[in-house]
Protein backbone atom coordinates (compact mmCIF):
# COMPACT_ATOMS: atom_id res chain seq x y z
CA UNK A 1 0.00 0.00 0.00
CA UNK A 2 1.72 3.17 -1.15
CA UNK A 3 2.18 5.90 1.58
CA UNK A 4 0.00 9.36 1.46
CA UNK A 5 0.88 12.36 2.63
CA UNK A 6 -0.42 12.53 6.26
CA UNK A 7 0.42 8.63 6.95
CA UNK A 8 2.80 7.89 10.27
CA UNK A 9 6.36 7.04 8.32
CA UNK A 10 6.61 3.24 8.96
CA UNK A 11 9.49 2.52 11.54
CA UNK A 12 12.04 0.22 11.00
CA UNK A 13 15.21 -0.79 12.16
CA UNK A 14 18.13 -1.26 9.57
CA UNK A 15 21.80 -0.99 9.62
CA UNK A 16 23.66 1.75 7.81
CA UNK A 17 26.90 2.96 6.95
CA UNK A 18 27.09 5.35 10.57
CA UNK A 19 26.01 1.68 12.86
CA UNK A 20 22.75 0.13 13.35
CA UNK A 21 19.56 2.63 13.20
CA UNK A 22 15.93 2.87 14.71
CA UNK A 23 14.21 4.74 12.26
CA UNK A 24 11.74 7.10 14.48
CA UNK A 25 14.55 7.31 17.27
CA UNK A 26 16.84 8.50 14.55
CA UNK A 27 14.83 11.57 13.05
CA UNK A 28 14.13 12.64 16.98
CA UNK A 29 12.65 16.32 17.03
CA UNK A 30 13.81 16.90 13.71
CA UNK A 31 12.48 16.76 10.01
CA UNK A 32 13.57 13.85 7.72
CA UNK A 33 14.78 13.56 3.96
CA UNK A 34 14.58 9.56 3.35
CA UNK A 35 15.88 8.88 -0.33
CA UNK A 36 16.54 5.65 -2.17
CA UNK A 37 18.73 4.89 -5.00
CA UNK A 38 18.53 1.92 -7.20
CA UNK A 39 21.85 -0.02 -6.14
CA UNK A 40 25.30 1.16 -5.18
CA UNK A 41 28.41 1.46 -8.33
CA UNK A 42 26.01 3.50 -10.70
CA UNK A 43 26.81 6.82 -12.01
CA UNK A 44 23.40 8.89 -11.67
CA UNK A 45 23.13 7.45 -7.92
CA UNK A 46 27.23 8.77 -7.20
CA UNK A 47 26.32 12.07 -8.58
CA UNK A 48 22.88 12.72 -6.45
CA UNK A 49 25.11 11.22 -3.31
CA UNK A 50 27.40 14.02 -4.17
CA UNK A 51 24.96 16.60 -4.65
CA UNK A 52 23.52 15.89 -1.42
CA UNK A 53 26.83 15.91 0.50
CA UNK A 54 27.69 19.25 -0.64
CA UNK A 55 24.52 20.57 0.29
CA UNK A 56 24.28 18.92 3.93
CA UNK A 57 24.70 22.73 5.67
CA UNK A 58 21.63 23.69 3.91
CA UNK A 59 19.72 21.08 5.36
CA UNK A 60 21.34 21.48 8.41
CA UNK A 61 20.35 25.48 8.89
CA UNK A 62 17.24 23.99 8.20
CA UNK A 63 17.14 21.26 11.22
CA UNK A 64 16.45 18.53 8.26
CA UNK A 65 18.50 14.83 8.43
CA UNK A 66 19.09 12.93 5.44
CA UNK A 67 19.57 9.71 5.24
CA UNK A 68 20.18 7.55 1.97
CA UNK A 69 18.78 4.18 0.77
CA UNK A 70 20.33 1.27 -1.65
CA UNK A 71 19.72 -2.42 -1.43
CA UNK A 72 23.19 -3.36 -1.13
CA UNK A 73 25.09 -4.04 1.96
CA UNK A 74 26.82 -2.13 3.98
CA UNK A 75 30.37 -3.18 2.81
CA UNK A 76 29.35 -2.07 -0.59
CA UNK A 77 28.27 0.98 0.70
CA UNK A 78 31.85 1.83 2.29
CA UNK A 79 33.32 1.00 -1.31
CA UNK A 80 31.28 3.17 -3.22
CA UNK A 81 31.56 5.79 -0.45
CA UNK A 82 35.28 5.90 -1.36
CA UNK A 83 34.22 6.43 -4.91
CA UNK A 84 31.93 8.61 -4.28
CA UNK A 85 34.60 11.38 -2.80
CA UNK A 86 37.01 10.57 -5.08
CA UNK A 87 34.79 11.65 -8.42
CA UNK A 88 32.56 13.99 -6.19
CA UNK A 89 34.79 16.18 -4.24
CA UNK A 90 32.93 15.15 -1.27
CA UNK A 91 32.91 12.78 1.61
CA UNK A 92 29.49 11.65 2.61
CA UNK A 93 28.28 13.27 5.78
CA UNK A 94 24.87 11.32 6.05
CA UNK A 95 24.24 7.87 6.63
CA UNK A 96 23.17 5.57 3.67
CA UNK A 97 20.83 2.51 4.53
CA UNK A 98 21.74 -1.07 3.67
CA UNK A 99 18.70 -3.31 2.39
CA UNK A 100 19.68 -5.92 0.61
CA UNK A 101 16.46 -7.84 1.91
CA UNK A 102 14.03 -4.78 0.62
CA UNK A 103 12.19 -4.95 4.39
CA UNK A 104 12.27 -0.89 4.22
CA UNK A 105 12.00 -0.90 0.36
CA UNK A 106 8.64 -2.66 0.36
CA UNK A 107 7.61 -1.10 3.55
CA UNK A 108 8.04 2.36 1.90
CA UNK A 109 6.75 1.09 -1.76
CA UNK A 110 10.02 1.81 -3.22
CA UNK A 111 9.94 -1.01 -5.79
CA UNK A 112 8.15 -0.60 -8.36
CA UNK A 113 7.47 -3.90 -10.14
CA UNK A 114 6.76 -2.68 -13.55
CA UNK A 115 9.81 -0.24 -13.67
CA UNK A 116 12.26 -2.51 -12.32
CA UNK A 117 11.47 -5.80 -10.11
CA UNK A 118 14.78 -5.81 -7.98
CA UNK A 119 16.02 -2.26 -7.63
CA UNK A 120 14.11 0.68 -5.60
CA UNK A 121 13.19 3.16 -7.73
CA UNK A 122 14.54 7.12 -6.92
CA UNK A 123 11.97 7.43 -4.02
CA UNK A 124 11.68 10.88 -1.81
CA UNK A 125 10.10 10.74 1.75
CA UNK A 126 9.83 14.51 3.44
CA UNK A 127 8.80 13.36 7.70
CA UNK A 128 8.30 15.89 9.86
CA UNK A 129 9.03 15.69 13.75
CA UNK A 130 5.42 13.79 14.64
CA UNK A 131 6.84 11.37 11.95
CA UNK A 132 3.87 12.58 9.07
CA UNK A 133 4.63 12.31 5.82
CA UNK A 134 4.68 15.78 4.32
CA UNK A 135 6.09 15.41 0.47
CA UNK A 136 6.41 12.19 -1.31
CA UNK A 137 8.88 12.17 -5.11
CA UNK A 138 8.74 9.06 -6.88
CA UNK A 139 11.42 9.74 -10.01
CA UNK A 140 12.86 6.78 -12.63
CA UNK A 141 16.19 5.54 -12.48
CA UNK A 142 17.30 7.50 -15.30
CA UNK A 143 16.47 10.77 -14.06
CA UNK A 144 18.80 12.38 -10.97
CA UNK A 145 16.39 14.29 -8.68
CA UNK A 146 16.54 18.11 -8.20
CA UNK A 147 18.07 18.58 -4.39
CA UNK A 148 18.01 22.37 -4.99
CA UNK A 149 13.90 21.89 -5.26
CA UNK A 150 13.99 19.65 -2.50
CA UNK A 151 15.17 22.47 -0.45
CA UNK A 152 12.61 25.02 -1.32
CA UNK A 153 10.05 22.51 -0.79
CA UNK A 154 11.40 21.95 3.09
CA UNK A 155 11.03 25.93 3.07
CA UNK A 156 8.09 25.98 2.17
CA UNK A 157 6.61 22.92 4.60
CA UNK A 158 8.40 24.64 7.87
CA UNK A 159 6.78 28.14 6.34
CA UNK A 160 3.61 26.68 6.18
CA UNK A 161 3.59 24.40 8.86
CA UNK A 162 3.65 27.89 11.14
CA UNK A 163 1.54 29.69 9.50
CA UNK A 164 -1.40 30.16 7.56
CA UNK A 165 -0.02 30.99 4.23
CA UNK A 166 0.62 28.81 1.01
CA UNK A 167 3.46 29.28 -1.35
CA UNK A 168 3.02 30.09 -5.34
CA UNK A 169 4.65 28.56 -8.11
CA UNK A 170 8.47 28.41 -7.84
CA UNK A 171 8.31 30.57 -4.73
CA UNK A 172 11.83 30.97 -2.91
CA UNK A 173 12.32 31.95 0.54
CA UNK A 174 11.67 35.86 1.06
CA UNK A 175 9.32 36.15 -1.76
CA UNK A 176 5.46 36.77 -0.99
CA UNK A 177 3.07 34.29 -0.61
CA UNK A 178 -0.54 33.38 -0.57
CA UNK A 179 -3.07 34.00 2.50
CA UNK A 180 -4.74 30.92 2.35
CA UNK A 181 -8.40 31.10 0.98
CA UNK A 182 -9.80 29.73 4.45
CA UNK A 183 -8.82 33.01 5.97
CA UNK A 184 -11.83 34.96 5.72
CA UNK A 185 -10.92 39.29 5.04
CA UNK A 186 -11.92 39.46 8.74
CA UNK A 187 -9.48 37.05 10.12
CA UNK A 188 -7.24 38.30 7.50
CA UNK A 189 -7.51 41.78 8.38
CA UNK A 190 -6.51 41.13 12.63
CA UNK A 191 -3.16 38.71 10.89
CA UNK A 192 -2.14 41.66 8.76
CA UNK A 193 -3.21 44.74 9.74
CA UNK A 194 -0.73 46.62 7.33
CA UNK A 195 -3.31 44.72 4.46
CA UNK A 196 -2.31 42.46 1.70
CA UNK A 197 -1.91 42.49 -2.39
CA UNK A 198 -5.34 41.72 -3.64
CA UNK A 199 -5.46 40.05 -6.95
CA UNK A 200 -8.57 38.24 -6.58
CA UNK A 201 -10.80 37.45 -3.40
CA UNK A 202 -9.05 34.17 -3.39
CA UNK A 203 -5.93 35.39 -4.50
CA UNK A 204 -4.23 37.62 -1.64
CA UNK A 205 -0.46 38.24 -1.17
CA UNK A 206 1.72 39.34 1.78
CA UNK A 207 5.07 39.22 2.53
CA UNK A 208 7.24 36.59 3.73
CA UNK A 209 6.15 35.83 7.43
CA UNK A 210 9.13 33.94 8.31
CA UNK A 211 11.80 36.40 6.26
C1 LIG B 1 22.25 5.27 -12.18
O1 LIG B 1 22.25 5.59 -10.99
O2 LIG B 1 23.02 5.77 -12.97
C2 LIG B 1 21.29 4.24 -12.68
C3 LIG B 1 20.84 3.24 -11.85
C4 LIG B 1 19.98 2.27 -12.36
C5 LIG B 1 19.57 2.35 -13.68
C6 LIG B 1 20.00 3.39 -14.50
C7 LIG B 1 20.87 4.34 -13.99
Amino acid sequence: MALRLGDTAPDFQASTTEGPISFHSWIGDHWAVLFSHPRDYTPVCTTELGTVARLKPEFDRRGVKVIGLSVDPVKDHEGWSRDIEETQGVRLNFPLIADPDRTVSRLYDMIHPQADDTFTVRSVFVIDPAKKVRLTLTYPASTGRNFSELLRVLDSLQLTAHHQVATPADWQRGQDVIIVPAVTAEQARGKYPQGWREVKPYLRYVPDPGA
